[in-house]
């Protein structure tokens, strides 16, 4: 028997993968920033964002986007790019240590790869690029704004594809994993779905 208690944690993150997001300046250039509130039904893609964020206000007046899928040694660069936003003067309801950067690619030492799809650039050291239009923004309350976004193009690094196919090898794919703002690696494998593409 579990012996369960009512608690009142200050967020619900229960693990999920990290993802940066690319979004256009006004200027033309990318603004980057890491995020673990998203997730895919078919093709569209839901994504979580602080409705104050440079990320937010990118979209409102730019909508498209790349959402670049780190690996799972990748996190020291995504935890510094936590601490930055493309947003000046920092909005007042960022944690105290954040700061501007104008260019999140040296922030965190990665380069602008052109994507095919959307105007932001991609990140061409991540492994996995999903390319996005977004088809509507919802202003939330508590400061928390809701995209929903259409995938436009996946480019995924050949390795981590079963050749000759469009599937993703399951067992090459490691994604950086987000709990309670701990960054963990997938463990094993437990089982394989009935409806899984690839069986080896
Ligand atoms: C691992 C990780 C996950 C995060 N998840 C989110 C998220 O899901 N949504 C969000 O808006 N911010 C998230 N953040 C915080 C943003 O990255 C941070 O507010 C950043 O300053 C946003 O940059 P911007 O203002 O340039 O968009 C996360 C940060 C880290 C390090």
């Amino acid at each position: 028997m579990r012996a369960h208690r009512t608690i009142t944690p200050s967020v619900l993150y229960f693990g999920t993968p990290v993802a940066v997001v690319s979004s256009s300046n006004a200027d033309g250039s990318t603004n980057l920033a890491p995020i673990s509130s998203f997730w895919a039904l078919g093709n569209l893609l839901v994504i979580g964002l602080g409705a104050t964020g440079h990320t937010a206000a990118n979209l409102r007046q730019r909508p498209q986007l790349v959402l670049n899928l780190p690996e799972e040694h990748q996190w020291e660069p995504i935890e510094r790019l936590g601490r930055l936003t493309g947003a000046h003067p920092v909005p007042a309801d960022k944690p105290a240590d954040t700061r501007h950067a104008a260019d999140k690619f040296a922030a965190a030492g990665w380069s602008p790869l052109a994507a095919t799809t959307v105007a932001p650039a991609r990140v061409a050291e991540l492994a996995v690029h999903l390319e996005a239009r977004v088809t509507a923004l919802h202003e939330e309350t508590g400061g928390l704004a809701v995209a929903h976004a259409r995938c436009s193009a996946v480019h995924v690094d050949a390795p981590l594809t079963v050749a000759g196919t469009s599937h993703v090898d399951p067992l090459a794919w490691r994604p950086l994993i987000y709990s309670f703002r701990h960054y963990f690696a997938l463990g094993r494998r437990r089982g394989i779905a009935g409806r899984a593409e690839t069986q080896h």
